[in-house]
């Protein structure tokens, strides 16, 4: 007998074929309060779920008493509680690699967007008010060159330390867990300790996962060691900022700029004061949101969804504890 999926999220044609061929699928195609209730009622006879953007927590997947995988369209696991899936034995996936380039480039368009503040002076011609030539007022700051810093040198981190060194010149320092040796030889990088990062580095870059030890990381303190001319880029999660914290520095001139993809919730709510700074350039969510990469990333899913219903291990297990029980 076929397996039983919900996918909570829409599949190309070609992906959804693939699925049908081996499962049964329930397709909630929004996450509004009737797609939710029809989630629910689906949860009962689910083997496996494949989606993104749904907390699951366990108040939902209690309802799902013989739910064997999740396969998650995100590289970020912090939608789950990995110790409540692990003891449950239930396969928890995620589409890492795919989406590093992608995400990246997100990352530069926001460093860009930001120092050239092309944003706000496009605006500026879309309005018809570009009556003469720009002036100081309107000058942003260079990018090639500056002193790039990234907190979180995993494969993302990278990817951003490839284009800031290779492609703009940019002297690159980093802080991670631990040292990085081959990171440091490929892209001339320095590891730094965070307040060093901070007070050194020219675009601040989060790409560190969400986590019960990143949360918060950048508060008030960290953007005071920060400097006028700092801009912060943020391609991770919102929550790994106090964002309070970071309105005031924004307002306060404390930093220059922030690039933001993303935020402590989301959608942003149109009344959010990031909004209404010239200095902050908001994007939804968008770190791999390329037509190649999102499908590149729902094939992903349905492939380990599908090597977990059969009995394989999938190639992304993020809860490999889980699989070893
Ligand atoms: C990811 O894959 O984690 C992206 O941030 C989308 O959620």
């Amino acid at each position: 007998m076929k397996k039983q999926v919900v996918l909570y999220k829409k599949l190309s044609p070609t992906l959804m074929a693939r699925l049908q061929a081996q499962a049964e699928v329930t397709l909630i195609d929004t996450l509004d309060s009737e797609g939710l209730a029809r989630l629910r009622a689906a949860l009962p006879r689910a083997h496996g779920l494949l989606g993104a953007s749904l907390k699951l927590d366990a108040g939902l997947l209690d309802l799902a008493p013989d739910l064997q995988a999740i396969a998650s369209v995100s590289v970020g696991v912090d939608n789950y509680d990995i110790d409540y899936l692990t003891e449950r034995r239930i396969l928890l996936s995620n589409t890492p690699d795919v989406l590093t380039e992608t995400t990246a480039d997100t990352g530069f368009a926001l460093i860009l967007a930001t120092a050239r503040r092309v944003v706000e002076l496009a605006n500026v011609v879309r309005a018809g008010e570009w009556t003469r030539n720009v002036g100081p007022a309107q000058f942003g700051t260079d990018v090639h060159g500056k002193t790039l810093g990234i907190i979180g040198m995993g494969r993302i981190g990278e990817a951003l330390a490839q284009r800031g060194h290779f492609g703009f010149g940019m002297p690159v320092i980093y802080h991670s867990q631990t040292p990085k040796p081959a990171v440091e030889q490929r892209f001339d990088a320095q590891y730094r300790s965070l307040p060093h990062l901070l007070q050194e580095a020219d675009f601040v870059c989060l790409t560190l996962p969400l986590t019960a030890a990143t949360e918060g990381l950048i508060g008030a303190r960290e953007f005071a060691l920060m400097g006028p001319e700092t801009i912060f880029i943020n391609i991770s999660r919102g929550k790994v900022v106090d964002e309070a914290a970071m309105i005031e520095a924004l307002r306060d001139g404390q930093i220059r700029a922030a690039g933001l993809d993303v935020f402590e919730r989301e959608p942003l709510n149109p009344d959010s004061p990031l909004l209404r700074l010239n200095n902050v350039v908001a994007t939804p969510h968008i770190g791999s949101a390329t037509h190649e990469t999102r499908e590149a990333m729902a094939r992903c899913a349905v492939d380990n969804l599908l090597a977990a219903l059969g009995g394989e291990r999938p190639k992304n297990l993020v809860n490999v504890q889980a699989w070893k029980a």
